[in-house]
């Protein structure tokens, strides 16, 4: 078994139909609801290379995915679809696929938050090991996208019923900027400073240009 974690690219569109179906089938296993996911839906993100496969090279197989969502006009984003193929579990996969597609979000998208919600034990784990920690709904996006995407769990009531504020799932989140080191913090603090003294420098200099077009002018009219 030789299985590899890759950044997907155009030619992965063709696992497409197996993703989706292995989504399928573990939602129907778990008796939870599913947010619709076409086959042409996960193309795309293959295509858009916002996706992570996990291929069995041996056997030229898909066995696991994830890709990545924005919302909030991409101040939040989110890893989903989370999958391992039933024969490839317990063999650390998933976390792989994880830790890939967190760092392609955070390449793609330095200054997003990423968040997740779900049930499930195995993800919270890998979560809380990419450093995300459990919030609040009220601290994650509030797209109403996104949470229309519950609309298909049987559990959805409960979410109606706290105004959006609780569910079964736990809310997980990375924010980017609790995880800066001093370095970086320092980094930015440099670059507002420098970028507040640029703007000063040029309110100063248009400021001085007016005055000197004004001395001119009077200058002008004296010598008439
Ligand atoms: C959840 C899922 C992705 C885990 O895949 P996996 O490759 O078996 O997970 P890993 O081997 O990387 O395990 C990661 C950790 O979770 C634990 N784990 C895995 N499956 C678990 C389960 N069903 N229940 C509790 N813990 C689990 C592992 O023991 C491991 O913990 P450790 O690091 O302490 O040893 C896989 O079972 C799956 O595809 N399930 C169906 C889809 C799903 O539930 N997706 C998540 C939607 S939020």
């Amino acid at each position: 078994m030789n299985v590899k974690i890759l950044a997907a690219t155009a030619e992965h569109s063709v696992f497409a139909e197996r993703i989706c179906d292995m989504i399928l089938e573990s939602a129907k296993q778990r008796g939870t609801g599913i947010a619709s996911r076409t086959p042409e839906y996960v193309a795309q993100k293959i295509r858009d290379g916002k996706a992570v496969v996990a291929i069995d090279v041996d056997a030229n197989r898909v066995v696991g995915f994830s890709y990545i969502e924005t919302w909030g006009h991409g101040k939040f984003v989110a890893n989903s679809g989370l999958i391992v193929d039933p024969d490839y579990r317990y063999m650390g996969l998933a976390f792989k696929i994880k830790k890939k597609i967190f760092n392609l979000s955070r390449q793609k998208y330095p200054n997003a938050r990423i968040f997740g919600i779900t049930t499930g034990q195995a993800v919270m784990k890998i979560n809380s090991a990419l450093g995300y920690v459990p919030v609040t709904f009220a601290e994650l996006t509030d797209d109403q996208e996104f949470w229309d995407g519950c609309k298909g769990c049987r559990n959805y009531d409960i979410l109606e019923r706290t105004n959006h504020r609780m569910c079964l799932c736990t809310g997980m989140l990375y924010d980017p900027e609790k995880h800066k080191s001093l370095w970086q913090k320092s980094v930015d603090f440099i670059r507002r400073h420098n970028a507040r003294a640029q703007r000063l420098r040029f309110r100063w200099w248009m400021r001085h240009r007016r005055q000197k077009q004004k001395r001119l002018v009077r200058f002008a009219r004296e010598k008439k």
